[in-house]
């Protein structure tokens, strides 16, 4: 049996996992930091780095304490290089370095993005080749996924990430952090009246844009009254049309109809209704993660770890964090 740790910090969330081979999930845990970073309608690096320091020791205590497994047992630490606030970061690997040298066991670095792709497989795996839309906070992209680590990158957003838009609306609208869950749930209660633009959707490639949606949204809330659910059902049903129709191109470009979708965005209720209406309309196979699994968390980068480690790839002992090292590139090092 082979057992890891893993530590995510990239973003707003202290996270840790203890996953075996055999057992899959033994335990784990996630402190959100939102309400720290609520009132500032954003993550604040500087915050999010000292929460992570705060959190990291009491929570690998309380982990170990709930599952009652001896951190000797521990195979390896797995933990996110790259990419997030470099920060966070440098607080999650510093705190997996610790680990790994106290225990002697080797370091087993994930790419965060690579962590969100696998966190489908925990429920069961996908066959290869698939197509993986991420959509997070940071990112929005379109992967070929051939095998565990070569990734084909297809397009994604020239600027802002579909998580950041959400956010940046929601700031707008003054609804606080994050804005994805709030859209969420006020869109439900509004309807898609206002007529706001849907950037680079006919264009005949796979990249995408979000933040003339914002200007739009802006412009709205700026010229005086309107209704918070219909601008969020609106902003909400132009993100969905512009994930929907790349995700489709991407098919079409393709040939390949296995589709999984992943990141903090893929926790949208209209997403999954519309993508598995899709997927049963178009006979195309989709996979979205549970909820719990769609947001940052540990698990992710437990059973990229594993899959990282069965493979013979470890980390040397003076690795440092990246903020961005893309994830094409990163499935190509330490293989
Ligand atoms: O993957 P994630 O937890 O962190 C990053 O890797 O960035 O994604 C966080 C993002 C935030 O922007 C948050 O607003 C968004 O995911 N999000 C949602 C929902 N839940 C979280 N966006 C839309 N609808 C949701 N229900
Ligand atoms: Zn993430």
């Amino acid at each position: 049996m082979l057992a890891t740790l893993a530590v995510e910090t990239s973003c707003d969330e202290t996270a840790l996992c203890i996953y075996t081979d055999e057992k899959g999930v033994v335990g784990d845990i996630i402190l959100s930091q939102a309400k720290v970073h609520f009132p500032y309608g954003g993550v604040v690096p500087e915050l999010s780095a000292r929460e992570h320091t705060r959190n990291l020791l009491p929570l690998l205590d309380r982990l170990l304490k709930e599952t009652g497994f001896d951190i000797k047992k521990v195979d390896f630490v797995s933990f996110t290089l790259t990419p997030g606030l470099i920060l966070s970061l440098v607080v999650g690997v510093s705190f997996a370095k610790a680990i790994a040298y106290y225990l002697g066991k080797p370091l087993v670095p994930v790419h965060h993005l690579e962590g969100h792709i696998y966190s489908v497989f925990l429920e069961k795996p996908v066959e290869y080749p698939f197509l993986a839309l991420i959509v997070s906070g940071g990112h929005t992209d379109l992967y070929l996924v051939e095998d565990f680590g070569k990734y084909v990158f297809l397009g994604g957003t020239l600027d802002d990430a579909v998580g950041e838009s959400y956010d940046k609306v929601a700031k707008l609208m003054g609804l606080g952090y994050p804005g994805g869950p709030i859209i969420d749930r006020l869109a439900k209660e509004g309807k898609a009246v206002y007529n706001l633009p849907r950037p680079m959707i006919d264009e005949d490639n796979l990249n995408m844009s979000f933040s003339g949606l914002k200007t739009a949204v802006r412009k709205i809330v700026e010229d005086g009254s309107y209704s918070k659910e219909d601008l969020s059902a609106s902003f909400q049903c132009a993100v969905m049309d512009v994930l929907q129709k790349k995700a489709l191109l991407a098919m079409e470009k393709t040939g390949i109809r296995r589709l999984v979708i992943v990141g903090g965005v893929s926790a949208n209720s209209e997403l999954r209704k519309r993508f598995s209406e899709l997927s049963e309309k178009l006979g195309f196979e989709l996979h979205i993660p549970h909820i719990r699994l769609s947001t940052d968390n540990a698990q992710m980068i437990a059973y990229a770890g594993m899959e990282r480690f069965k493979r013979g790839i470890t980390a040397p002992e003076d690795i440092n964090p990246e903020p961005n090292i893309p994830l094409e590139v990163f499935g190509r090092l330490w293989s």
